[in-house]
């Protein structure tokens, strides 16, 4: 064949030949403002979140030219970051044809107590008197200051109680950054003998007997499901190393507060706790995920860490805080480890279990925030500060997140066997012109209660027996003005948005079931049948729990539906 009519294989008819790939094409103004970005940060594809939080602070959202500028400089696919930066909500990315995000958002959290609080009309004035231009007026959900209900969030600055006007002032005064409290510092806890247990452990410690104590204190996992530390460390060291420890710094369970408590007062007792474990099951690393919605507490752990490496207690880089970017699912501990090796906050399938398989396919230990505070604590004081408390034939303290209507809402540390009356009592009583109806016990995914079960102990075992548990003992209190069927609905449309969506039953059920719940009259075969499926088929608990609300107003509110 002559060479001319070959030709057509290489060039199209008009003879233009294409001067680049097919596709996107790498914009040069967005990668080097990337790459400025990114700086000498080591360019590690787990890393991505983290890069993707600096593009989005930085621009106040994500470009598909900066996705372009990010895949290269991660040397990986488009698709890829585009894949992890929407499944986050904090993460607004902006295709070529589409419109960026005006400067200011405003998040206005519409969960439970902040719903009871009057969310909805803050919502729809905020709305009205706001410029769309200017300021973005978002729902979201549950922002762990419940106690303040109702809540928004400006830009990273909280607004506790909020009211359109303390919004127009802050906007007035430019007031849209995270107000740090004041807090014990390294060198306060230090003062008072802090790190001299680990330390002394470090030196001529036997794990062994640290987790004896642990065992002996009764600790159980604070982050819902109840599980023994102790026994948790000697699964994971039943691994061959290297180990991670994951701190898990979620708390997106609606009505919880009680680890952004303890870290904002005392975030050196986590730290330690979790320098304690970390060298019970010789982890080689240490991550802590905590969620964006605590711009405080990031700012705390960045700068407690920073005190740490200084003060020679952990090597540099020893600890990596990681920041999450709005996602509940994220605290489900596989989805975690997901999200901290940079990917979609997917749970996994169990088995393999993290304690096993985890972060970069090593064995890893994951603890709540509170449990690290306590195992801190136990070492420190004994089991005793633990188990020489006892009530209503359980023992132990419970750190009860308390909200809704009662006089003074918070955190209340409480014998676990306190009954829902003896929180009330707590927490001041009810509110003024309320009578006690029901409660949440134990977050969303516990359901509701009526006032009339008001002497069952709320502690880990207790409430089964009922069809419901403790979880991570976020109380939410309704009175004679709340409606049960209401509160289950706001409770069914979080896990519908929260649902990551993998599994069919989960994703599709949520959605049917706030439908089916937002009619008149419940249809309850219908909803029986759904909350059946959901609960045999989903992967995680998030979809297994999900029927709870809705179950249980069937049984004890049934006149309401
Ligand atoms: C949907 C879902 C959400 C969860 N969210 C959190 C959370 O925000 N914080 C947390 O510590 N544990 C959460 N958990 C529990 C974790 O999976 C895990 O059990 C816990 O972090 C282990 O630490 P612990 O033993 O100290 O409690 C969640 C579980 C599920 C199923
Ligand atoms: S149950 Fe829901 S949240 Fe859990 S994996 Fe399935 S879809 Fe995702
Ligand atoms: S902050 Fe609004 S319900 Fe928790």
């Amino acid at each position: 064949m002559a060479l001319d009519e070959r030709k057509g294989v290489w060039k199209s008819g008009k003879g233009k030949g294409r001067h680049t790939p097919k596709g996107r094409q790498l914009d040069d103004q967005a990668h080097d403002e990337v790459r400025a970005l990114l700086g000498d940060a080591p360019r590690r594809r787990d890393l991505l979140i983290e890069f993707l939080h600096k593009v989005q602070d930085t621009y106040g959202h994500i470009s598909a030219a900066h996705i372009r500028a990010l895949a290269e400089e991660l040397r990986t696919g488009q698709a890829e970051i585009y894949e992890v930066a929407s499944f986050y909500a904090h993460f607004d990315v902006v295709r070529e044809d589409e419109t960026p995000p005006p400067a200011l958002t405003i998040r206005v959290c519409d969960s439970l107590s902040c719903e009871l609080a009057g969310a909805e009309a803050l919502l729809a004035a905020l709305e009205d008197g706001m410029d769309p231009a200017q300021v973005r007026v978002l729902r979201a959900p549950c922002m762990g200051r419940c106690d303040t209900a109702p809540v928004l969030e400006i830009g990273h600055n909280h607004i506790d109680q909020a009211t359109p006007e303390k919004v127009q002032d802050a906007i007035a005064k430019g007031d849209t950054h995270a107000h740090i409290p004041a807090y014990q510092t390294l060198a306060d806890y230090r003062a008072t003998g802090g790190y001299e247990t680990l330390q002394s452990l470090r030196a001529t410690g036997d794990w062994e007997v640290v987790q004896d104590k642990v065992l002996e204190a009764g600790l159980r996992g604070l982050g819902g499901a109840g599980f023994p530390s102790g026994k948790k460390w000697g699964f994971v060291r039943m691994n061959e190393g290297p180990r991670y420890l994951a701190v898990n710094g979620d708390e997106g369970e609606p009505g919880t507060f009680k680890d952004r408590y303890y870290l904002e007062r005392t975030p050196h007792l986590m730290l330690e706790g979790m320098l304690i474990a970390a060298w019970a099951v010789e982890a080689e690393r240490c991550f802590i995920y905590m969620r964006d919605e605590y711009p405080a507490v990031l700012h705390i752990l960045a700068t407690e860490i920073a005190a740490l490496e200084t003060a020679g207690i952990v090597p540099e880089g020893y600890i990596e805080l990681r920041r999450g970017a709005g996602a509940y699912i994220c605290g489900e501990e596989s989805a975690m480890i997901e999200s901290i090796e940079g990917n979609r906050g997917l749970p996994r399938h169990r088995p393999p279990f993290v304690a096993q398989v985890g972060i970069f396919n090593r064995p890893t230990l994951v603890h709540n925030v509170e449990t690290l505070h306590w195992v801190a604590r136990i070492c420190r004081e004994g089991p005793e500060v633990l188990n020489s408390t006892e009530k209503n034939g359980r023992k132990g303290l419970r750190s009860y997140s308390v909200s809704g209507r009662v006089r003074n809402p918070g955190v209340h540390l409480l014998p676990a066997g306190s009954t829902i009356m003896d929180i009330i009592d707590a927490a001041g009583g009810m509110s003024d012109g309320h009578s006690f109806k029901a409660y949440q016990p134990g977050g969303p995914s516990s359901g509701l209660l009526p006032a009339s079960m008001s002497d069952i102990p709320l502690d880990f075992d207790t409430l089964q027996p009922h069809g419901t548990f403790i979880g991570s003992a976020a109380v939410v209190v309704l009175s004679d003005k709340d409606s049960a069927k209401a509160a289950a609905l706001n409770m069914l449309r979080f896990f519908e948005d929260e649902s990551c969506g993998q599994c069919t039953p989960c994703r599709v059920g949520c959605e049917k079931a706030v439908k089916l719940m937002q009619a008149d009259r419940w249809d309850t075969g219908l909803l029986e049948e759904l909350s059946t499926a959901m609960v045999d088929a989903s992967i995680c608990g998030l979809g297994q729990a999900a029927p709870n609300p809705i179950r249980s107003v069937i049984k004890h509110f049934p006149d309401e539906v």
